[in-house]
């Protein structure tokens, strides 16, 4: 089966869209979403809406989403994530609020793991390095593990000779599934390695590799949205640079 594997939306919807249609052109109807959906973009209800309307995601809380659902204290986010988590929240009721707030921290299934930040910690540890990798791996067992967060696209690998490995994920480039691999399959909503599009995988869990996409989106109509709402000038700015 192919799996749309994405993460950290972050209130995108122009880009969200690119996605999901990206995903209908090339036939891939399941999808698998590593959280933050909301917080820092200007259409976080859309970007809920859309995925809550998808027949077949499978999708976890990401650290913003927690904190919109008052899971997650707002001190632990900087004074312009927390403006645009506080703006979110004055959107979402009913049945968008009831969706947020049921996303479950981690899922596991016969296939793959998924989870926002790491297995040990969902909601609030960057996965960024081997270490992290070797320390993680007593707390999760079916691979691959897709995980998001910190919005770059990376691998971690058990490696030949038991020495962990990382690289970024070029677009693609198949990472075939051998032993536990952890991918990150980057951001849509907001990417920080550099390149503006928004980034999205495929996951074949039959032949069991994963392949990078970018995807053209406007990037100026998001800003212009942002600017009319008047949001922080640094969460437009930094879209158009990616990072
Ligand atoms: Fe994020
Ligand atoms: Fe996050």
């Amino acid at each position: 089966m192919k799996y749309g594997v994405f993460s950290d939306v972050h209130g995108n919807y122009v880009a969200l869209k690119a996605v999901l249609d990206f995903y209908k052109r090339n036939g891939v109807e399941n999808f698998i979403c590593c959280g933050d959906i909301v917080g820092y973009g200007p259409q976080p209800l859309e970007c809920a809406e859309a995925l809550r309307g998808l027949k077949n995601l499978i999708t976890v809380m990401g650290n913003h989403d927690a904190a919109l659902v008052g899971k997650m204290d707002l001190k632990w986010f900087n004074p312009n994530a927390a403006w645009a988590i506080e703006f979110a929240r004055g959107k979402f009721t009913g049945q968008a609020m009831d969706f947020l707030s049921r996303l479950p921290e981690r899922i596991e299934t016969k296939d793959f793991t998924v989870v926002h930040g790491s297995p040990r910690k969902p909601l609030t540890e960057y996965l960024l390095s081997e270490g992290q990798f070797t320390d993680n791996a007593g707390n999760w067992t079916v691979s691959p593990c897709f995980i998001g967060h910190s919005h770059m696209p990376l691998y971690f690998s058990e490696g030949e000779n038991g020495i962990p490995e990382t690289d970024f994920i070029k677009p693609l480039v198949k990472i075939f599934v051998k032993g536990k691999l952890m991918l990150n399959p980057g951001s849509v909503g907001q990417p920080r390695d550099g390149d503006t599009r928004a980034a999205c995988g495929i996951y074949d869990s039959d032949k069991k590799y994963f392949e990078l996409y970018r995807v053209f989106y406007n990037v100026e109509t998001v800003q212009k949205m942002m600017e009319v709402l008047k949001m922080p000038g640094i969460l437009s700015e930094r879209l158009s640079f990616g990072f």
